[in-house]
């Protein structure tokens, strides 16, 4: 078990990952503490609820928490809308929370994303505790505040800032995620590597994917990775500039993932594909080595990244890039690496170098 410190202004938390944690509570410590004696609504999708709700109810008596009832969602990214959000705000009401009582988010991002927003919004905010199922929630989003549901026309646009009393990362429920998602997952824990972690960044160079069998070296990647998340969100908990680090991948990938249609590549993967590319473009911009660029792409590859974007032109691309969420003033800001754990926030591209490279990575018709 690791425990990894998140110390903001306005409160401070712990991130425990380890294993087999999710039915004894009892023994994290500070990340589950805050629980006892308190009525706990329970958030989570019907896949997650029935493999692990149990689990989390005997963990929650562990710790004398009362839990008062359980919300589930329809599992997938199409159900991280309004209409989901609303249907957890009638619970909440129907369950009679108050403003003491807290919510309780188990599954993946998607679920941490809607039961947080909720979180943040039923009585102006009630206390949020996540116990993340999923690599890419324990490595990312169930860490740092950020909750949000999906637009129609773009994703994450409507959300709040609202950060966990605590954070319980249980791997051993990786056990039951689909190959396709724990790989995906792990495209969140290069890009932390990557940004700020030169070591971790080796570790999963060294090891390929195979380090996801290795009991060790998950908890050892995952708690580095929220360790590197923590300290750029302690150092810009709202995104006013340093924090946009995290966006590493996500300028190219959140518009693959637009245009595209959500749900054709995974959030993990449209990341993977757009470091890569943050790659090339930091190559092209003279900012990074070939030998380093040709390192990182090597390694992505070797995780069986996709590389191409799947069937769409680098129009439709282009085109969705002019409405990333990330743009200042309708030109698209870039994450850019200078070398591993080097990285530049906040970079502009002009467009005579943006478009022959997603040429390049175009799929041949
Ligand atoms: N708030 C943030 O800071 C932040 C950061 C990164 C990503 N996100 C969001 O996270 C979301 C993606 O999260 P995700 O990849 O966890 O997807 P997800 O929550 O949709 O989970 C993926 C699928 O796996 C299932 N699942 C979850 N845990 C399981 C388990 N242990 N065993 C078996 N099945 C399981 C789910 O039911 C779902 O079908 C996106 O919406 C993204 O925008 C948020
Ligand atoms: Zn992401």
């Amino acid at each position: 078990m690791r425990s990894v410190p998140v110390r903001l202004s306005g409160s401070a938390y712990e991130v425990v990952v380890g294993w087999g944690l999710l039915g004894r509570l009892g023994d994290v410590g500070a990340a589950a503490a805050g629980l006892a004696g308190r009525r706990v609504f329970g958030v989570s999708d019907t896949t997650v609820h029935r493999l692990y709700g149990e689990t989390l109810e005997r963990g929650l008596r562990s710790v004398g928490a009362n839990l008062v009832g359980w919300h589930q969602l329809q599992p997938g990214e199409a159900y991280k809308n309004l209409e989901s959000l609303s249907g957890l705000w009638d619970a909440l009401v129907a369950a009679r929370l108050e403003r003491r009582d807290c919510v309780a988010a188990l599954g993946g991002g998607v679920v941490g994303d809607v039961a947080g927003l909720a979180a943040a919004t039923f009585l102006r905010g009630v206390d949020l505790y996540q116990f993340p199922t999923t690599v890419l929630a324990m490595a990312d989003s169930s860490v740092g505040g950020k909750t949000a549901i999906d637009h129609p026309r773009g994703k994450n646009l409507i959300g709040a800032f609202h950060q966990p009393r605590g954070v319980v990362g249980d791997l051993e429920t990786l056990g039951t995620l689909p190959e396709r998602e724990v790989r995906s997952g792990f495209a969140e824990v290069l890009k932390a590597g990557l940004l700020g972690d030169p070591d971790l960044f080796e570790l999963l160079e060294r090891r390929g994917p195979g380090v996801t069998a290795d009991p060790d070296a998950v908890e050892e990647a995952l708690a580095r990775a929220v360790a590197v998340k923590a300290r750029v969100v302690e150092a810009d908990e709202r995104e006013g500039g340093a924090r946009a680090l995290l966006n590493l991948g996500h300028t190219l990938g959140h518009a693959v993932e637009v245009a595209s249609g959500y749900g054709v590549l995974t959030h993990g993967e449209a990341v993977a594909l757009g470091t890569a590319f943050a790659i090339r473009v930091s190559a092209a911009t003279g900012r990074l080595d070939a030998g380093q660029a040709d390192r990182i792409l090597g390694v992505l590859e070797r995780w069986g990244y996709p590389v191409k974007l799947p069937g769409m032109s680098a129009e439709k691309v282009l085109d969705a890039l002019g409405l990333d969420k990330k743009t200042a003033g309708g030109v698209p800001r870039w994450v850019l690496l200078r070398g591993v754990g080097a990285a530049e926030w906040g970079q502009t591209v002009p467009s005579e170098i943006l478009e022959p490279l997603l040429r390049e990575v175009q799929e041949d018709s």
